[in-house]
């Protein structure tokens, strides 16, 4: 059990062990370090101070990696989902939804390769006791050569200046050479050993490698351990008689068990897309990093069903379709990259990831893959049961290949949350926090606020929420100085308040405010819904993808 809040044990970055006593040239990245994972910890205070997201079981220590959305988190979950629901089933006529069961017949887990595969390798440090993913260990050591690039970069790009030439630096740097050649030998190590699931060439790598537990500092390792992610549970009152059952690790599944009922019953023909949001679980060996890497959490997945052999075209086409999406919410470009797969999950011929700038560094967040015929070839076969498509033009039946795309909701919301939260000086010397959500996914769309706690002032914002309130999600808040009002609307996102004065009550007119320009207008009431919808929908943004 891990105490919420403890950023100590959140974050999982690069640390320094505090008795190395830092010298020269780590002062600066310690210090870029401490930086990032103070940052970290305000958007995680932020997150329970404003009821966006609390530690499961706060009052017993918590639950470790499980976390519960509160009042403000659960409207921007559900706007999220809103936004990839819509881009996927409303924008595409071959794509339809499910929601299809969390239990589902333990056999589907034999024939997708979860009991056999879906494992993480995993390393004790004795001293410190501290468990790893040993592979991640590797992966942390290739980022510390990949950073010591981006150094030599840097200080090329300063001493060089407008003339600096990236791709030809990187190619002729003999320092930086060296490095890529580490990268490459380690990388390939790696990727062979996950691949043959050599735990002994595993552990032979991090000695080699002198890689460190970060708490104890020293190399005394255990041996790398398989470790299965799936949860067991049993299904029925009867101990000898229940049968084991698993929490899904994905949501995939429940669409291939379902695809000809869909592709039936919603009369599609391939290429079709089956789109399900739910619930996910794994218990995984590290879990760190706040939301980023939970055991309880949900999936946006989608499964687009091919030809075989065409599953290269549409593998760019999700791949770009997919970036469109999240770039158009306008949280800034450069937050975004790919990172194409060398170390393929056991179903797939090609991956990559969009990785999102979180404050602890690049990291995934949705995953494409092509998934080949693998699981319904596996289906067909552990089940007994035909389940090819039948081409109505060319007459012949053939399984047909899986194109997926999916995210985590958790790690969207937090990308969102994260590159939205600012802390921003005005002009008379004080601070203000303000939660740049993108408009069409904040919480509370608008806030009334009676500038006095006057009976006619209150009466007069009573009616506007009447007024919008089957339109627009609202507070109305007459408490505190207005100032502090806005300020508290301004740390959850709210793009506009409006304020209610004795002129309201002769004009029929408010003061409308707008969250990140600060810029106040008066308006008439009948013309709000229309100024304040024109900025807070979805379907604008929907309409640009
Ligand atoms: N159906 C394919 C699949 O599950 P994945 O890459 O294992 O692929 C897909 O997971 C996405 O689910 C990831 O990109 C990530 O956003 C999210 N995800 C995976 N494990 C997670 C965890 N422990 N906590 C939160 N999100 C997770």
């Amino acid at each position: 059990m891990k105490n919420g809040f403890n950023m100590v044990n959140l974050i999982e970055i690069q640390r320094f062990p505090v008795f190395f006593g830092l010298k020269g040239k780590y002062i600066h990245l310690f210090l870029h370090l401490m930086n990032q994972e103070n940052q970290f910890k305000k958007v995680i205070a932020h997150a329970k101070e404003y009821g966006f997201v609390f530690l499961s079981s706060e009052i017993y220590d918590g639950l470790s990696a499980v976390y519960d959305y509160g009042p403000n988190g659960v409207h921007l979950k559900n706007n999220i989902k809103d936004y990839w629901w819509k881009a996927m089933v409303q924008g595409y006529d071959q794509i339809v939804g499910i929601d299809s069961a969390i239990f589902m017949h333990p056999t589907t887990w034999k024939a997708s390769g979860h009991v056999d595969s879906f494992n993480d390798p995993m390393i004790d440090n004795r001293d410190s006791k501290k468990r790893y993913r040993a592979d991640e260990l590797i992966e942390n050591h290739l980022n510390k050569i990949r950073s010591k690039i981006e150094k030599e970069v840097l200080k090329a790009r300063k001493r060089i200046g407008e003339q600096f030439d990236r791709d030809t630096f990187l190619s002729t740097n003999q320092r930086v050479g060296g490095h890529q050649k580490k990268i490459d030998s380690i990388s390939h190590r790696l990727t062979s050993c996950l691949k043959r699931s050599d735990l002994v060439g595993l552990k032979n790598l991090i000695e080699e490698l002198a890689i460190t537990c970060q708490v104890s500092g020293t190399n005394n390792w255990t041996d790398v351990k398989q470790f299965n992610l799936m949860f067991e549970t049993k299904l029925g009152a009867d101990k000898q008689s229940a049968s084991d059952l698993y929490l899904r690790p994905e949501t995939a599944q429940g669409i291939f068990l379902n695809y000809l009922n869909v592709q039936k019953s919603a009369r599609k023909k391939i290429p079709f897309g089956i789109a399900q949001i739910g619930k996910a679980f794994r218990n995984e060996i590290v879990a760190r990093q706040f939301i980023f890497r939970m055991r309880e959490f949900e999936q946006m997945e989608m499964q687009y069903f091919i030809e075989p052999k065409t599953q290269k075209h549409w593998f760019s086409y999700w791949k770009e379709a997919r970036l469109k999406w999240h770039l158009a919410l306008g949280l800034g470009d450069d937050y975004y990259r790919f990172h194409e797969h060398e170390n393929l999950a056991h179903y797939a011929d090609a991956a990559t990831d969009i990785e999102f700038n979180y404050p602890f560094g690049f990291k995934e967040l949705e995953g494409i893959h092509s998934r080949t015929g693998f699981d319904l070839t596996n289906h067909q076969k552990y089940s007994g049961k035909k389940i090819t498509y039948f081409d109505p033009h060319t007459k012949q039946s053939y399984t047909p290949y899986v194109l997926e795309t999916s995210i985590g909701l958790d790690r969207m919301f937090l990308a969102v949350y994260t590159s939205s939260l600012k802390e921003q000086k005005l002009s008379d010397g004080s601070t203000r926090i303000v939660f740049e959500l993108p408009p069409c996914l904040a919480p509370v769309k608008l806030a009334i606020l009676p500038l006095v706690n006057n009976e006619e002032l209150v009466h007069f914002g009573n009616h506007l929420v009447e007024k919008f309130k089957w339109d627009l999600s609202h507070v109305f808040d007459a408490k505190d100085t207005i100032g502090k009002r806005y300020r508290r609307q301004d740390a959850i996102g709210t793009p506009f308040c409006i304020t209610v004065d004795f002129d309201s009550l002769k004009d029929n007119s408010v003061t409308i405010r707008n969250r990140d320009t600060m810029d106040q207008e008066r308006i008439h009431v009948e013309h709000l819904k229309q100024v304040i919808t024109s900025k807070v929908d979805m379907n604008s943004l929907l309409k640009t993808l």
